[in-house]
């Protein structure tokens, strides 16, 4: 990476839909944050922006999952995921949201200048239409049988269970999420990107001009999308929610989430400026800047091909490289949010940052762990054992342990200050340890300019490494038994601490880019202000002054128990199930979950069901799900205990004709005798109906 005048970062914008997971975080934002700090350290001029993806399908999905709005969605979810962001020492310099009115004017002039430029086009297609919701559906709010594995819960644009990608053409038996009912298709108008207008540039500037500085996974999948030859993709969509298309008559259509979302770099950049007195146009108009986008795999089309075109017609500077990643897998698996296999930036918060022995520190385990297993050229792996494991085997017995004897020795053996060198009697090892700083801060540089993070950390731990040898062989403890007999021989344990803390120093400002708390923390016990952790201090050993005290030594790293471990695993198992059983009442119920063992006319004959009137309801004390019923069953009333609190408030079933179980034997619940059941439906999404009998019936009459 030749050096640039100032870089502009972006990391993708999640969809602010949801909790975002580990995966999310080792994918784009953690490595982002690396090579910012990284930047900063050099004194770079840097701009690291980021922020919520606030438009697409995602959030009205998500917001009819939750029964809100698309708003109250990404008003919830936006604040948390900064503040994870936060608690994992992710440090943006601005976190912006896409539906701000900044954002939304700035997307749209985008827009309206590459139209006005004559750089989309305008074709009219058929797509599918709810006439009942009158609306069009995007490819999300389409189900039906999947071509490939025969699901019948496939959506328009993908198949869950089998992976397969889709267009809602490709399904058999479509049918609209909003109405249950199957779509007709409908003339409609949309604003096209014409890829294929740029397919020549894209190929130099991607497979030539990059073929050597693009990660081989990046310049992969551009070849096939380039091969495959690219075609005009739609930059609008009928939607109801996202920014509105600036043209008169359109107002109907929003700008495809896609379009926007990468303008969301630009906007965010915009107020970053705003707040800070300073002019986006360098930032994303200058040659001399670079901009660097970090990313996961299924991002790198956007970015590679439909974003660069974008950013050429509008006059902006394109991408110098797009380092993606690829997806870490838990326990052996997939990570998922629909079968709950993941582990959230939130759960790790809250398990071990926000506990009592947890504490920022605990960031920089999770940072330090998913650094060594960033998936930067295939899928990788966490496990909790694999995390203890760096914990415990590497951040404290080689680190923290590292810095913990180098103090410890420090106080013990010269009187709590930083002891001379005696340039005079420095041995072929000393020389080695002084040649090994400075050779590891020129290995890390090459490694980071190579988007390499975990080569990069390996050589920080292994100085480390290096540094507990260097420790062992010299052996200052027992040099201090023969002082006595010898006391010229304190030169010889001054030389060793000298460059032990000398190397402590180092360490800090080699391990402040990944772990930037436990650079803090050291420079806290060395009693230097954090500007010593600058680049370019790194690599010699003059950084603490000789006679100058130093702090007594912090733990830096604690020990991860056993019990830990198995209570994260136990949780991660614990949630699957729940999972499962959650898709089982909602997805597979209508086909699977009713059906019961077959039965005789016999058994069938022997349940007395009548029809009868509530005619009072009430809650039931402690007891969140139960109301109290009384049923005019024509001839009597019965008190009967039903589990429909959740559903029904006591006012809105009163007068209600409902079918009980009449015969069925007496039960106590919650002190209160039960004698009989109602009959109540579920639909698909798990709510309880009524199913009343078309006509008003006399209460008591039998139903069979
Ligand atoms: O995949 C995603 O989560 C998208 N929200 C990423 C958008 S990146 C950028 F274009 F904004
Ligand atoms: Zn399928």
């Amino acid at each position: 990476m030749s050096s640039a005048k100032r870089y502009m970062i972006t990391a993708a914008l999640p969809y602010a839909n949801g909790l975002k997971h580990i995966g999310h975080l080792a994918g784009a934002y953690l490595p982002a944050d690396i090579f910012v700090r990284y930047l900063k350290a050099q004194g770079k001029d840097v701009v690291f922006v980021c922020g919520s993806d606030e438009h697409g399908t995602a959030i009205p999905i998500q917001a009819k999952k939750e029964g809100t709005t698309p708003q109250a969605i990404i008003d919830k979810y936006h604040p948390i995921i900064k503040q994870n962001f936060e608690d994992l020492s992710i440090q943006f310099d601005i976190y912006h949201r896409t539906s701000s009115p900044l954002h939304h004017k700035t997307a749209q002039e985008f827009f309206t200048k590459l139209n006005d430029n004559g750089d989309l086009e305008i074709k009219e297609s058929e797509q599918f239409y709810d006439e009942e919701a009158q609306t069009f559906l995007a490819d999300r709010y389409i189900k039906g049988t999947c071509p490939n594995c025969g699901f019948d819960g496939a959506y328009g644009d993908q198949c869950e269970k089998c992976g397969t990608s889709l267009s809602p053409e490709m399904l058999i038996n479509p049918v609209s999420t909003l109405s249950g009912k199957a779509p007709v298709k409908r003339l409609t108008k949309h604003w096209y990107l014409p890829l294929d207008r740029h397919e020549e540039w894209l190929r130099k500037w991607i497979l030539e001009d990059h073929k050597n500085d693009w990660k081989t996974n990046v310049l992969g999948q551009c070849k096939s999308w380039l091969d495959g030859g690219l075609q005009p993709r739609a930059v609008t969509r009928d939607l109801d929610w996202g920014i509105r298309v600036p043209i008169a008559g359109a107002e109907s259509k929003v700008l495809y989430v896609w379009f926007d979302a990468p303008i969301g770099y630009i906007s965010a950049t915009k107020q970053f400026c705003l707040d800070n007195n300073l002019d986006y146009n360098v930032l994303w108009g200058d040659k001399d800047t670079k901009l660097i986008h970090f990313i996961g795999k299924d991002n790198i089309v956007f970015h590679c091909i439909i974003f660069p075109v974008m950013l050429k017609l509008h006059g902006n500077i394109l991408p110098d490289n797009v380092p993606a990643n690829e997806f870490v897998n838990l326990e052996g698996d997939k990570m998922s949010t629909s079968r709950n296999w993941k582990l959230e930036m939130q759960d790790y918060i809250d398990d071990f940052i926000k506990k009592e022995n947890g504490g920022p520190q605990m960031a920089d385990v999770l940072r330090y762990y998913l650094t060594t297993i960033l998936p930067e050229n295939k899928d990788s792996e966490f496990t909790w054992k694999g995390f203890q494991d760096a914990n415990n085997s590497e951040l404290v017995s080689i680190f923290g342990n590292f810095v913990n004897r180098s103090f410890v020795l420090m106080h013990k053996l010269c009187n709590g200050k930083v002891p001379p060198l005696h340039a005079a009697l420095l041995d072929e090892k000393d020389e080695t340890l002084i040649a090994d700083i400075e050779n590891t801060k020129i290995a890390i540089e090459k490694n980071l300019e190579n988007y390499k993070f975990r080569d990069a950390l390996f050589e920080v731990i292994d100085l480390a490494r290096k540094g507990n040898k260097y420790m062992q062989e010299k052996e200052p403890w027992i040099v201090a038994k023969t002082l006595e007999e010898n006391p010229q021989n304190q030169q010889l344990i001054d030389n060793c601490l000298h460059l032990c803390l000398q190397l402590c120093a180092n360490l800090a400002i080699f391990i402040n880019p990944f772990l930037p708390n436990t650079a803090r923390k050291l420079c806290r016990m060395m009693k230097v202000v954090d500007k010593m952790l600058e680049w370019k201090n790194g690599g010699r050993i003059k950084l603490l002054s000789v006679g100058y005290s130093l702090n007594p030594p912090e733990l830096l790293f604690r020990k991860i128990e056993d019990e830990e471990i198995s209570y994260q695993i136990e949780k991660l198992k614990a949630g699957l199930v729940k999972a499962d059983a959650a898709s089982v009442s909602i997805e597979a119920k209508p086909e699977v979950a009713n059906r019961k063992a077959q039965i005789q006319f016999d058994d069938f004959a022997k349940i007395d069901l009548r029809v009868g009137t509530i005619i009072e309801a009430e809650k039931i004390p402690k007891a969140d799900k139960l109301l109290k019923l009384q049923i005019d069953m024509g001839d009597e009333v019965r008190t009967i205990c039903s589990g429909i609190a959740m559903h029904f408030s006591p006012e809105e079933i009163v007068g209600k004709q409902v079918t009980v179980v009449a015969n069925l034997a007496p039960r106590k619940m919650r002190g209160i005798e039960s004698n009989g059941m109602i009959l109540m439906a579920e639909n698909t999404e798990g709510k309880l109906v009524f199913v009343n009998p078309d006509n008003k019936v006399e209460n008591g009459s039998g139903v069979s």
